[in-house]
């Protein structure tokens, strides 16, 4: 059995459990999705629906779960690079920056494939600097720290950076490509909801929250961009998915016009 019948009172408050947790809106469209996920999560914790929706209001973790089921972590390196070579661009023109270390934070970061993109163009230009990425879900976290692909995920990565940064795996890891330490070093990865948990006490030459607000309202993602603006220092930037917009929000960031995607502070 694959599918359970879920009724409409029972759907909803599921949608209000994940949307009071992640911010997330749950459609309608995801109700098959989610039927799925539950089936199967009530197989593995050998539960009843009854007792495993229970059990759902008491464990965060089994909610964020199903937020990896309902949101996608499709993620690639090199990812809409072009707002993040208009930063490195820009540190790399700034006037102190051999002194200098650049902070960045990768707010939902997924499986890393977008820290590591930063990093290494960084690092290719020789700039010193630290990576704060976050997610909310810690399975993609746990790939992130990993640092090891499949080798498609990496089509876009330019040749000499592929050849100096990434170690080509051989035996049972044909086919996929690890980070090396010199770059694993630089990024911490670590646990942050985006909804819940209060701004870092920090302050970040750059904030890519890039391709998670397109699940967010309105409201939700205002307030997200504006918990994230007390983080960035004044001219530092931000960064957000092409696919998103800040239009109709109320805040403070200044638009770049060459790049839709990007904002300074
Ligand atoms: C599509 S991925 C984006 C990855 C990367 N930024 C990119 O653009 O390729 C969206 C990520 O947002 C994360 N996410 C969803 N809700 C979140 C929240 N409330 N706080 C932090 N991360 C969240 C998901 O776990 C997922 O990994």
């Amino acid at each position: 059995m694959d599918s359970i019948v879920l009724s409409k009172k029972e759907f909803n408050d599921l949608r209000n459990l994940v949307y009071s947790t992640s911010g997330i809106n749950l459609h309608e469209g995801k109700l098959e999705l989610l039927k799925s996920k539950i089936a199967k999560r009530m197989r593995l914790t050998k539960k009843s629906l009854k007792d495993y929706l229970r059990y759902l209001n008491t464990d965060e973790k089994e909610v964020i779960e199903f937020i990896d089921t309902v949101t996608t972590n499709h993620s690639f390196f090199f990812r809409e690079n072009k707002s993040i070579e208009y930063i490195i661009n820009q540190f790399n023109n700034h006037p102190q920056k051999d002194k200098k270390e650049f902070k960045i934070w990768c707010a939902a970061c997924s499986t890393g494939d977008e820290p590591y993109s930063v990093a290494v163009q960084l690092k290719n230009l020789g700039l010193s600097f630290s990576i704060m990425a976050t997610d909310i879900s810690h399975t993609v976290l746990d790939t992130a720290a990993r640092g090891i692909y499949k080798t498609e995920k990496l089509k876009k990565v330019p040749l000499p950076i592929l050849h100096r940064f990434f170690q080509k795996g051989t035996g049972k890891y044909t086919g996929y490509i690890k980070v090396k330490k010199d770059i694993t070093r630089h990024i911490m990865f670590k646990k942050f909801n985006l909804i819940k948990d209060p701004a870092p006490q920090m302050n970040f030459d750059a904030v890519l929250c890039r391709n998670v607000m397109i699940y967010f309202d309105a409201q939700t993602s205002e307030k997200v961009i504006n918990k994230l603006y007390q983080t960035i220092v004044p001219k530092g930037f931000f960064a957000i998915g092409n696919a998103e917009s800040l239009m109709n929000l109320t805040h403070n960031y200044k638009s770049i016009k060459k790049i839709p995607s990007l904002y300074i502070k």
